[in-house]
C-alpha cells in the first residue's frame, strides 16, 4: 500500500502593511488547485526596516489567517525582502554551472557582502552571459542576516507551520510570472510589485531576469503625504486609498495628493529603467506587469502607463489555477494584484530554481 502525500504548500508573504497567505495543491494532471487566498493587515510598526519588532502580533495574525482560511498546519514558504539585512546584488564572474556556483558561492560573496559570511544566508540566480565579456556571467546574489530570516521563520513555526524555505521576494515574483504568463509574448518585460515601503522592480528578457532591483518607495509614500498635506490620521489615508469617503475630507483634494505621490513612485521607476538601458544595453521595455497593493489604487496603473509610455498589465496571479467554486471569485479578482509574492512563493519546488 502506499500512501502518497498530499502535496500543499502554503506560500507566506509577511510584508510590512499585510500577511497575504495561499495555498496551492498540486493536481494529478498538471498544474495547482488554488487551495485558498487571505490576507490580514498588520498593525503600523510591527516590521520596520525589514525587522521583526513585534513577533507575537504576527504570529496571531498568520494563526487568525490559518482560522479563516481552515489551513490545518502545513508546508510553507516564506518570503524576506529586500532591505537593510537583505542585500541583493548583481555581481559578473566566471562563466561556471549552477551545480559550481552552488559549491563557490560562499567563496565568491565574501568579496561582496559587509557581513560577516558566516551569519548570513546565501542564494543566487544566474542571469546568463556578461554582454560583451566572454567567459564572465552576470548572477545576482542574495545574502540575508540568519537572525532576520530567523524572525520570520520563528513567527510562521509559531503559528503552526512547517518552514521548508526561504525564498526572496524578487525571485518568487519571477516565478508567478513565469507560471502565468507567455514570456514570449513580449520580448522584454518589467514585472513591479510595490507594496508599502519597497518596490521590486525585475527585468525580464525571454524570459529570463536580467535586471533586478529593490527600492525603499512603496504606497506607504500616499499614505504619507495623504496626513501631511491633509492633517487626517493614517487610518483615515488608508480609507481614502480605497476610494471611500472621509468626513471634512474633499474627494477632490484627496485625488490630487495621491496623484502627486504617484508621481514621486513613477520617478523611482523611470530612474530604474533609465538605470536599466545605460548599464544593459537593451532600449526597449514592451510591457509592465504590476503588482502589490498600489496597484489597486483607482487610476495608478493607468497613470503609470501614461507616464512612462509603456503599456501596463495588472497582474492576475491565479490566471492558470483551477479555481474551486466555493472561493470567493470577486475577491480573488480585487485583491489579486496583492497575492502576487504569495503564489510566487507557493510555486517554488525544489527542484527548480
Ligand atoms: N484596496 C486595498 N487594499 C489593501 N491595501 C491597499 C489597497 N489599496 C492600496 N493599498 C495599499 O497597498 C499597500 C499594501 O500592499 P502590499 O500588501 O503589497 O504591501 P506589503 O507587502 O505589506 O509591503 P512591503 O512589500 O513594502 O513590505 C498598503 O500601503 C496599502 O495602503
Ligand atoms: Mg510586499
Amino acid at each position: 500500500m502506499f500512501f502518497k502525500k498530499k502535496n500543499y504548500i502554503v506560500g507566506l508573504d509577511i510584508g510590512t502593511s499585510y500577511v497575504k497567505m495561499v495555498q496551492l495543491k498540486d493536481v494529478k494532471e498538471g498544474g495547482y488547485e488554488l487551495g485558498f487566498y487571505d490576507m490580514m493587515p498588520l498593525l503600523p510598526g510591527t516590521i520596520t526596516e525589514g525587522a521583526i519588532t513585534d513577533k507575537g502580533h504576527i504570529t496571531s495574525v498568520i494563526r487568525e489567517l490559518m482560522k479563516k482560511t481552515g489551513c490545518k498546519s502545513a508546508d510553507a514558504i516564506i518570503g524576506v525582502s529586500g532591505h537593510s539585512s537583505v542585500i541583493i546584488k548583481r555581481i559578473t564572474i566566471p562563466t561556471m554551472t549552477e551545480e559550481e556556483l552552488t559549491n563557490s558561492i560562499r567563496y565568491e560573496a565574501e568579496q561582496y557582502i559587509p557581513f560577516d559570511i558566516n551569519d548570513v544566508n546565501l542564494d543566487f540566480q544566474i542571469l546568463g552571459p556578461k554582454q560583451d565579456e566572454e567567459g564572465q556571467m552576470d548572477v545576482v546574489l542574495v545574502a540575508a542576516k540568519k537572525t532576520v530570516i530567523n524572525d520570520y521563520v520563528e513567527v510562521a513555526e509559531d503559528a503552526g507551520l512547517d518552514v521548508i524555505l526561504a525564498d526572496v521576494d524578487s525571485f518568487a515574483l519571477s516565478n508567478m510570472y513565469e507560471f502565468n504568463y507567455d514570456i514570449s509574448e513580449k520580448r522584454i518585460a518589467a514585472l513591479i510589485n510595490i507594496g508599502a515601503t519597497n518596490s521590486i522592480i525585475n527585468i525580464l528578457q525571454d524570459g529570463l531576469p536580467v535586471f533586478t532591483r529593490d527600492s525603499a518607495i512603496g504606497s506607504g509614500h500616499h499614505t504619507d503625504m495623504l496626513v501631511e498635506e491633509l492633517s487626517i490620521s493614517k487610518e483615515d489615508a488608508e480609507r481614502l486609498k480605497m476610494g471611500r469617503a472621509i468626513d471634512g475630507v474633499d474627494p477632490e483634494q484627496a485625488e490630487t495628493v495621491i496623484a502627486n505621490a504617484s508621481e514621486d513612485i513613477f520617478g523611482e521607476i523611470s530612474r530604474s529603467f533609465d538605470y536599466f538601458r545605460s548599464s544593459v544595453g537593451f532600449e526597449e521595455i514592451n510591457g509592465i506587469i504590476l503588482a502589490g497593493g498600489a496597484a489597486l489604487i483607482k487610476g495608478f496603473s493607468e497613470a503609470l502607463g501614461e507616464r512612462l509610455g509603456i503599456e501596463v498589465e495588472v497582474a492576475d496571479p491565479f490566471k492558470r489555477f483551477k479555481i474551486p467554486d466555493a472561493l470567493n471569485k470577486e475577491f480573488l479578482k480585487d485583491m489579486g494584484p496583492m497575492a502576487a509574492v504569495a503564489v510566487g512563493l507557493a510555486l517554488r519546488r525544489e527542484d527548480d530554481k
